[in-house]
């Protein structure tokens, strides 16, 4: 199953399979998101989606069940 996913603040909109991770999903946007550990431990690659949630884009994978999925990597500008 296929769903799109939209990245901001570049406004860049993509198709992503459930289950492909998110890091994955956003190299092929050509979106930045900074990383480290990669386990799920550092959260440098910390990111909000869309009802306020963050997550360790790392670690997480597209989800099943929604049409479309908005993440913000813009979570800097709140420190
Ligand atoms: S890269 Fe360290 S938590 Fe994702």
């Amino acid at each position: 199953m296929s769903m799109k996913i939209r990245f901001l603040p570049d406004d860049v909109t993509v198709h992503a399979e459930v289950g492909e991770p998110i890091l994955q999903v956003a190299e092929r946007a050509g979106v930045f998101i900074p990383t480290g550990c990669l386990m799920g431990s550092c959260h440098a690659c910390e990111v909000d989606i869309e009802n306020g949630e963050t997550i360790c884009a790392c670690i997480t994978a597209v989800p099943a069940g929604i049409p479309q999925l908005t993440i913000n990597l813009s979570v800097d500008d709140n420190w």
